[in-house]
C-alpha cells in the first residue's frame, strides 16, 4: 500500500486535505492523525472491518480494545450509556486528554471493543483531530499510531517509521503538546476507577468525582502475572531494545553513577536534562527536559526513549520520577519500559 503523507498546520487552511482524509475513513481506510496526547491510528469506529485493519497494521492482539474519538461530549450518547458523572467529567476536562469507559451501545461493534461490553470514549482537543472527526461524520477508533510494543509516537516522523506502507494516509500536524496518552477512567454506577494516569491527574479527577480508586496498573505496581482492568496495560510496552533502567535516589547522584558505569566500560545512554548532558560531555545523552519541568519531560519522554535506543548502547538510564501528579503518568510509562528494573543510587 502506498501511504499518502500530508502536512496540515491549521485545519482551517487545509479543508480539502481534511475532507479527503475523512473520505478515506468513511470508505473503510486508515488515517494516522495528531492529537494533543500522541498520534492515533484511526479507522471508522462503526465498521468492524476497519477495526480489523487497525489491529493488523499495528500488530496488536484483537482482544485489546480501541478508544473511540468523538468531536463533542454529547456524541457519546449515540455509542454509550452516559451518566451524571460522565457529564461532570466532560464539563471539567473535555475536549482534552481524558478517556472515559462506559457501557457500550450496539452502534459500536464488538470488534472495536475487543469483545467487551464497555467502550472507551475520548473527545480530543487537537484542532486537526476535531476537524477530522467532524468531517468524517463517524466516531474514529484509534489506538496510538505505533507498532505494538513501541513507544507511542509524538511526531509524524515516528508514525512514518512504524506505519509507512500499512495505512492509507498520515497527517503530519507537528509535535504533540502533551506527549503521554490520555488519562483513562472507568465509570461504574457508584465508583470511578483510574486505569491509566495521564495529564489529567488523580487529584484533578478527585475534584470532580468523590471517590476515585487508583489501580495497581495505574500506580505502576502491577506484577507481571496479574490481569489489569485495561487489557492494554498487560502487554510489555514502550520497550527499547537495550535494557532501560530507572535510578532511584538523589538527583545529584545521577552524573557520578553514569560516569562510574562508563569508567567500568559500559556503553550507556542517559536520558537527562541539558545541564546534565553537558556535564556528561554530551556523548550518548538524550535531553528530555529540566528536572523541575515535568510537562517538558512528559512531552519528550517517548521520543527520548526512541532516540536513546537508536544510539546502540547496551543500557539506557534515567532518573525515576516522583510518582505524583504528572510524575505518576511518567512513572507508569517508564516503569513498564524498564520492565520494573529500578536501581537505588545515593
Ligand atoms: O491519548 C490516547 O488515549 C491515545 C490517542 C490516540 O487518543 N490513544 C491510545 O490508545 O493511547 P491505545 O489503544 O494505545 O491505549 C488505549 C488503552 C489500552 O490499554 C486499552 O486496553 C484500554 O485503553 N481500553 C480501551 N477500551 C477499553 C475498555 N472498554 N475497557 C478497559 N480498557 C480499555
Ligand atoms: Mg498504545
Amino acid at each position: 500500500m502506498k501511504t499518502q503523507i500530508i502536512t496540515v498546520k491549521d485545519p482551517h487552511d487545509s479543508p480539502r486535505e481534511i475532507a479527503s482524509a475523512a473520505k478515506t475513513l468513511r470508505n473503510g481506510g486508515l488515517v494516522v492523525f495528531p492529537t494533543e496526547t500522541v498520534y492515533g491510528l484511526g479507522g471508522d469506529a462503526t465498521d468492524p472491518l476497519a477495526a480489523k485493519k487497525i489491529y493488523a497494521a499495528k500488530g496488536r492482539p484483537s482482544n485489546n480494545p480501541l478508544i473511540i474519538h468523538i468531536s463533542s461530549p454529547e456524541e457519546a450518547e449515540q455509542y454509550a450509556v452516559t451518566s451524571e458523572y460522565y457529564y461532570r467529567l466532560a464539563e471539567a476536562f473535555m475536549p482534552g486528554p481524558l478517556t472515559v469507559i462506559l457501557q457500550k451501545k450496539d452502534t459500536i461493534p464488538l470488534e472495536v471493543t475487543g469483545g467487551l461490553d464497555t467502550v472507551a470514549v475520548r473527545c480530543p482537543s487537537h484542532p486537526i483531530a476535531n476537524s477530522l472527526i467532524k468531517a468524517a461524520g463517524v466516531p474514529i477508533a484509534a489506538p496510538s499510531a505505533n507498532i505494538s510494543g513501541r513507544p507511542s509516537p509524538t511526531s509524524a516522523q515516528y508514525c512514518i517509521s512504524d506505519l509507512d506502507g500499512k495505512v492509507d494516509v498520515i497527517i503530519d500536524g507537528g509535535e504533540c503538546e502533551i506527549g503521554l496518552e490520555s488519562t483513562i477512567i472507568a465509570l461504574r454506577s457508584d465508583t470511578a476507577v483510574l486505569l491509566r494516569p495521564g495529564a489529567i491527574t488523580y487529584d484533578a479527577l478527585c475534584c470532580v468525582c468523590p471517590h476515585v480508586e487508583l489501580t495497581d496498573a495505574a500506580r505502576g505496581t502491577l506484577s507481571d502475572n496479574e490481569r489489569p482492568m485495561a487489557p492494554g496495560m498487560m502487554y510489555r510496552h514502550y520497550a527499547p531494545s537495550a535494557p532501560f533502567i530507572l535510578l532511584d535516589g538523589p538527583r545529584e547522584a545521577f552524573i557520578p553513577y553514569i560516569i562510574a558505569r562508563r569508567a567500568a566500560g559500559e556503553c550507556c545512554a542517559a536520558i537527562c536534562s541539558e545541564q546534565e548532558a553537558s556535564l556528561l560531555g554530551n556523548e550518548n545523552t538524550v535531553i528530555y527536559g529540566d528536572p523541575d519541568d515535568l510537562e517538558q519531560q512528559a512531552r519528550r519522554l517517548f521520543s527520548a526513549i526512541r532516540e536513546a535506543d537508536s544510539l546502540g548502547c547496551t543500557a539506557i538510564y534515567a532518573m525515576k520520577p516522583e510518582p505524583v501528579g504528572l510524575g505518576l503518568a511518567m512513572y507508569n510509562r517508564m516503569i513498564r519500559a524498564a520492565s520494573h528494573t529500578v536501581i537505588e543510587i545515593n
